[in-house]
């Protein structure tokens, strides 16, 4: 196969180094964008003088059908070239003969991969951002259903407050709205044009990089041509941004596998989203809660495999950068599908009513509803904490709960209860209480699903 650069060589590749070298294989998912690069290149190479405008209809007409027939003709095929710019020029000489060979005067293959990497990696961010927003809506529809399913909080996994369940729902749609925000922050950064960079120093010829950065649908431009080659950060950014959303998608799954284990028994996953076992009948087994726990590694992996590739390089292109291009795909793919999944499998939960409302008899749940009681009976705040305590350790050795305590017992620890203590005992009530913006008052999660809703369309 003839090589970009043959001109200089004696000898051809060994079949060895050519299977090392070529990226033909993962390259070719880059097609549409390398395309579309050498399309408003042309352009360019018309505005500088150096095809006509005859050529440049004659070059776009055939970029415009090979755009059109390069999934149904080559992507199923063993193509032999080093790369997707290589397959690109090849095609366009077999279409267009010698006119084909002016393609690449004033760019580089180094500047041309830059350009296609972030039209990749922008298209991939736009098809991600509607995806996360579909997951935050269901997970948004969940909320609105459980603003009043009083559920255990936790810390340390010991039994804290009681909460409503839309008020957990929501934490997670604050985490993933911030992972939203993070990934347009990398997006913007994307969205900047190296094309006119060529080789590292710059295109020799008078390209008009605001006229390619324009065809292409970049905001701007690049403005140095050995930051542009050789920057990779738009990809470790997305990488970083991914792998902060998928440890909050883990702790979600984390959450769920608990959850749904029998002997907790809150919530049950649709069948359509969990396995059974080949020995236990009984079991039905939280995958894909799991399998995403574990795909988060994968995710992490990429970026430190990413930051890893480009932390040892001097400017600018090294053939290292290569090695790039899988780890985006890697991680694009397995957070669409997971987004996708996972979309679903929130809207297939449903919960024991009765197995929530046993776990809130157990650990004390309102036992800071006790000490903040004192409070208000004007009990200074540590010394309440320290009363409580006694009662707690006075329950536990009586195998009590806190409200099968008597009135008279609970005015043994201290005078400053009174009859209605009765009252902070009660879930309903003590989530009610906690009525401040960002708080698990039914009314607070109501107020703040709507403004979420709001936000999101
Ligand atoms: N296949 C290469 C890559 O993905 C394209 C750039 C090659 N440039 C070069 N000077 N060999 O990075």
């Amino acid at each position: 196969m003839t090589k970009l650069w043959g001109g200089r060589f004696k000898k051809g590749l060994s079949s060895s180094a050519e299977e090392l070298s070529y990226s033909m294989e993962f390259d070719k998912r880059l097609y549409k964008y390398d395309i579309r690069v050498n399309m408003a290149h042309v352009k360019a190479l018309e505005k500088a003088g150096i095809v006509t405008a005859d050529e440049k209809e004659m070059l776009l007409t055939a970029l415009d059908d090979l755009l059109k027939s390069f999934e149904s003709k080559y992507m199923d095929q063993d193509l032999p070239d080093e790369d997707i710019h290589s397959c690109v020029e090849r095609l366009m000489v077999e279409a267009c003969g010698d006119l084909g060979k002016k393609l690449h005067t004033g760019k580089s293959r180094n500047d041309q991969v830059a350009t296609d990497a972030r039209l990749m990696v922008k298209d991939e961010l736009e098809k991600i951002d509607g995806l996360i927003v579909a997951f935050m809506k269901s997970l948004l529809s969940l909320a609105q259903e459980t603003t009043s399913l009083v559920f255990p909080g936790f810390t340390h996994l010991q039994v804290a407050q009681p909460i409503v369940f839309g008020h957990h729902i929501l934490a997670y749609v604050e985490k993933f709205k911030r992972d939203r925000d993070r990934l347009k922050d990398s997006y913007k950064r994307a969205n900047l044009c190296p094309l006119g960079s060529a080789a590292m120093a710059g295109s020799n010829y008078p390209l008009d990089r605001d006229l390619l950065a324009k065809e292409l649908g970049f905001s701007g431009i690049t403005q140095n041509s050995m930051d542009a080659v050789s920057d990779r950060d738009f990809m470790l950014e997305t990488m970083s941004g991914l792998s902060i959303a998928m440890a909050h998608m883990s702790q979600l799954c984390e959450e769920l596998i608990f959850w749904s284990s029998p002997v907790v028994g809150f919530v049950t996953i649709g069948d359509e989203f969990t396995t059974g076992s080949s020995i236990m009948p009984q079991k039905k087994n939280p995958d894909m809660a799991e399998l995403v726990r574990g795909k988060t590694s994968r995710f992490l992996a990429g970026f430190v495999g990413l930051h890893e590739l480009m932390k040892g390089l001097p400017l600018t292109y090294n053939r290292d950068m290569q090695e790039d291009k899988p780890y985006m795909y890697e991680s694009f793919d397995s957070f669409k599908l997971i987004l996708r999944c996972f979309t679903e499998m929130m809207a297939s939960l449903t919960f024991n009513e009765y197995a929530i409302a046993d776990s809130l008899t157990k650990g004390h749940i309102c036992a800071t509803e006790i000490a903040d009681y004192l409070v208000i009976k004007g009990v200074p705040f540590r010394d309440a904490h320290e009363i409580t305590g006694q009662i707690v350790q006075f329950a536990d050795q009586e195998s009590l709960t806190l409200d099968q305590i008597s009135v008279s017992k609970y005015q043994e620890f201290s005078s400053s209860i009174g009859e209605d203590i009765m009252d902070v005992l009660t879930f309903d009530k003590a989530v009610a209480r906690k009525n401040v913006i960002g708080g698990t008052a039914p009314e607070q999660v109501k107020m703040q699903c709507k403004r979420l809703i709001k936000e999101l369309t």
